[in-house]
């Protein structure tokens, strides 16, 4: 067995963390990669462990997949404690739960991902919390809706499906400022492209999913905590709440997170050439992309951002509802699905799907958007010309 010690990832590159993050030989007899262990009961001899013990006496607190997972992931992101849930959108409730109070207010981005509004809205609306959406683009503004029943701050950068950019570093101030926590789903990033723990926020929030699974083949999430303070309050409430995480799954997310680098550069590139492309076209009215710098929080995302991974949207002009769906179910390579960040490229309509309290975006034709797979950027191109082909038919 090998008994080299995991050296001090710290100051590696991006990639090379990626290769060694959460590897211990220790842990795992010397195989590369760390063992499933399907459990629920952990045998316990000495009868003085089996209470107040810092050892593992249950397995629903992962075993050792879980805890390579959990390095791996803070060896990438950063902060002081990693929290896997059973999927993205658990991540994201379980953020929520761990902050909310009876009587407390919620400011929510208005361009969340729709399923965490749903949480808001009904479970956090029956025991009390009342949540405020705020615009996207609020920035230091937030200061005025902060009062003593914030009980915390939930950002979402880009937003779902429209992409608004937030100025997270003014929010954080200004949360920070009144004492109440931010939180932010930091999905589009894949935990690469932004550093949450830089610009002041509390709890990070993985949909794990998306770039790091990466395969479209296991769901997973994790809250990443800026503090001790803050990895104890959501370990606890994930404990309160009886959540787990598949060891089976964390083994797929964390073979995923291998290649998360290569993956996410070159569908980044692709994304980016098939952005500028779709601008020329005369079929869309709009791409948005925080990348290009027709998008108009661009500046911020060039300050804040370090790269951009590869899901998108864009507005067509106004068109017919049969040609769409022409255009839509013609394609030989874009499948059309929810999620994204997977190996294969999808497009969905959006329309349908955003809600918004505080401010509508409008747009002359349907919304799309594209998550950009590993397929090459120039057979993409082609299949979207196809499809604008039907289009016109
Ligand atoms: C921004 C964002 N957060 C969270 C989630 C939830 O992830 P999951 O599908 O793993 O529940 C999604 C899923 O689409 C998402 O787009």
């Amino acid at each position: 067995m090998s008994a080299k010690k995991p050296p001090d990832l710290s100051a590696y590159a991006l990639e090379t963390r990626l290769t060694l993050a959460g590897r211990d030989p220790a842990r795992s007899e010397g195989a590369i990669n760390p063992p499933i262990q399907r459990a629920s009961t952990l045998v316990i001899d000495d009868a003085d462990e089996l209470y107040n013990t810092p050892k593992k006496t249950y397995a629903l607190e992962g075993m050792a997949v879980q805890d390579a997972l959990r390095e791996a992931l803070r060896a990438i992101e950063g902060g002081a404690g990693v929290t896997l849930a059973p999927s993205g959108l658990a991540a994201c409730t379980l953020a929520l739960t761990t902050v909310a109070r009876g009587g407390g207010e919620l400011l929510v981005t208005d361009a969340v991902y729709g399923p965490t509004r749903r949480f808001c809205d009904t479970v956090l609306a029956r025991l009390g919390v009342r949540t405020r959406y705020i615009d996207p683009r609020i920035g230091a503004g937030v200061a005025e809706l902060i009062s003593e029943e914030t009980c915390g701050v939930f950002l979402e950068s880009p937003g779902s499906l429209t992409f608004e950019v937030q100025d997270v570093p003014a929010i954080a101030a200004a949360a920070h400022a009144r004492g109440a926590p931010v939180l932010l789903d930091n999905t589009w990033s894949a935990g690469v492209y932004f550093k949450p723990f830089e610009h002041g926020v509390d709890l990070s929030i993985q949909a794990l999913t998306k770039y790091q699974a990466g395969h479209a083949d296991a769901f997973m999430g994790a809250v990443l905590s800026a503090t001790p303070h803050w990895a104890q309050r959501v370990q606890q409430t994930y404990k309160q709440l009886g959540l787990g995480a598949s060891p089976d799954d964390a083994y797929l997310v964390l073979r995923g997170l291998r290649s998360l680098g290569v993956r996410v550069e070159r569908q980044s590139a692709s994304a980016l050439r098939i952005a500028h492309w779709l601008e020329a076209r005369p079929e869309v009215e709009r791409v948005i992309h925080p990348a290009l710098p027709s998008h108009p929080d661009h500046a911020l995302w060039r300050r804040d951002f370090s790269g951009a991974s590869g899901v998108f949207a864009f507005a067509l002009k106004p068109t017919a509802p049969e040609r769409l769906k022409a255009m839509l179910e013609g394609y030989a390579l874009l499948s059309m699905g929810f999620s994204w960040g997977g190996y294969e490229s999808l497009i969905v309509p959006s329309d349908d799907n955003i809600k918004r309290s505080a401010a509508a975006p409008r747009f002359g034709g349907p919304l799309l958007r594209i998550s950009v797979g590993l397929e090459h950027a120039d057979d993409l191109i082609a299949d979207l010309e196809a499809g604008f082909a039907r289009l016109k038919a």
